[in-house]
């Protein structure tokens, strides 16, 4: 079948149709396998490998591999139990650092793939592969780890987020191996409430190059601090620190720009991140999807998403901004601005229309106000 899915890769990438495709394949593997060919060619960003074994939900489903790398190096774990695998890429990282491991998961498919996948990174040696609901007691009985982990599936459209409601539900999880272990992990909706988590623990946010892309739920003995944040790729980690005194103050827009990182704002960590930056920083707007800081010195840090110098402010309004881009020397614009996706395209061509400069400008909205900035 490996060989087959090679052929399906080149094939795709040659811009065969799905027709010629199938005439080449085993007619009873053929869904499979070209769904695993596409499975790959989509994944080359996730994972270093390009062999690996997925199907689409797998794929969309799966840890990256950075995520995976970190979590699996700061939790080294002597031995592990992932009880919701999926195609296995936490699990492998676990893996790596662990002398003994097991996968469960109740979809026999993935489970094959995990195996697959366990393989191909060098790690199937020490996985104890179980396929069955992690929930039932002769599975639970199989397994002795000194820590369980779970990423449990999330149902497409919840109305909120609810730990009952993800799959298996961490709560089922906690009591059906709480005999076993108090060490627990648990991957949450970023977006859940913290108060609706009934464990002591840590939150830990984290951002993956510049989005939110995890909240991992870390029982006490795992626990480094109450909350925290963590940019990867680059390894920063912000912790939550109650003895701080509040210096967060707010102000207009000054000269400089600063965009705090999602996982610092959803960990509440912006008070903590203040304090690590040196000069002076004030609070501009904190939205939804993005929070600003603002300051009149130019501020290095690692803790920034991005850092911008303002070149002017005008109305928001289209034909104001486009006025003030044109007379500026701007080429392009790139909208900083919480609007409907719906609208952003026609925005956008309204404020670039006729542009003919050079420079990007990014366009931010304060109030009724538009910044115009550029990227330092
Ligand atoms: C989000 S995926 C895990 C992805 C994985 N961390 C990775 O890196 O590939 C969740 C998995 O939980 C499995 N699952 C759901 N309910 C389960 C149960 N009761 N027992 C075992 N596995 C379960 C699903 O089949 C799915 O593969």
């Amino acid at each position: 079948m490996e060989d087959y899915i090679k052929l399906t890769v080149e094939m795709i990438r040659r811009g065969y149709d799905e027709k010629k495709i199938r005439s080449k394949l085993p007619r009873e593997m053929a869904d499979e396998i070209i769904e695993i060919a596409r499975a790959r060619i989509r994944a080359k960003d996730k994972f270093s490998r390009s062999d690996l074994w997925m199907d689409m939900e797998g794929l969309r489903y799966a840890t990256h591999e950075i995520v995976a790398q970190y979590r699996a190096e700061r939790v080294k774990p002597e031995s592990i139990a992932d009880v919701s695998c999926g195609i296995g890429i936490q699990l492998i990282f676990f893996a790596r650092y662990a002398s003994e491991a097991y996968g469960v998961d109740i979809d026999r498919r993935k489970l094959f793939y995990a195996e697959k996948n366990a393989e191909k990174y060098g790690v199937r040696e020490k996985i104890r592969f179980i396929h069955g609901d992690s929930l039932s007691p002769e599975i639970v009985e199989q397994i002795n780890a000194d820590v369980i982990f779970s990423d449990p599936a999330r149902p497409p459209q919840m109305p909120e987020r609810r730990l009952e409601d993800l799959l298996p539900s961490p709560l089922q999880v906690y009591e059906a191996y709480r005999h076993k272990t108090d060490a627990f992990i648990f991957d949450l909706p970023p977006q859940i409430r913290r108060e609706k988590i009934p464990w002591k623990g840590e939150f830990e946010y984290i951002d993956l190059f510049g989005a939110l892309n995890r909240l991992t739920f870390y029982f006490e003995p795992l626990a480094k601090a109450e909350r925290s944040a963590v940019l990867l790729p680059q390894g920063v980690r912000l912790e939550s620190d109650p003895s701080l005194e509040d210096i967060v103050q707010w102000s207009r827009p000054l000269e400089y720009l600063y965009e705090i990182p999602q996982a610092v704002d959803y960990a509440d960590l912006i008070n903590e991140l203040f304090h690590r930056v040196s000069g002076t920083l004030y609070m501009l707007l904190r939205e939804k999807r993005r929070v600003l800081a603002t300051s009149s010195e130019e501020l290095r840090s690692e803790y920034f998403k991005r850092a911008y110098i303002i070149t002017g402010t005008t109305k928001f309004h289209p034909v104001r901004i486009n006025d003030f881009l044109r007379k500026n020397g701007y080429g392009r614009a790139t909208l900083r601005v919480s609007i409907p996706d719906s609208a952003y395209w026609s925005f956008r061509r309204r404020i670039e229309s006729g542009l003919k400069g050079e420079k990007r400008a990014f366009v931010f909205q304060y109030r009724d106000m538009a910044i115009i900035a550029e990227a330092l």
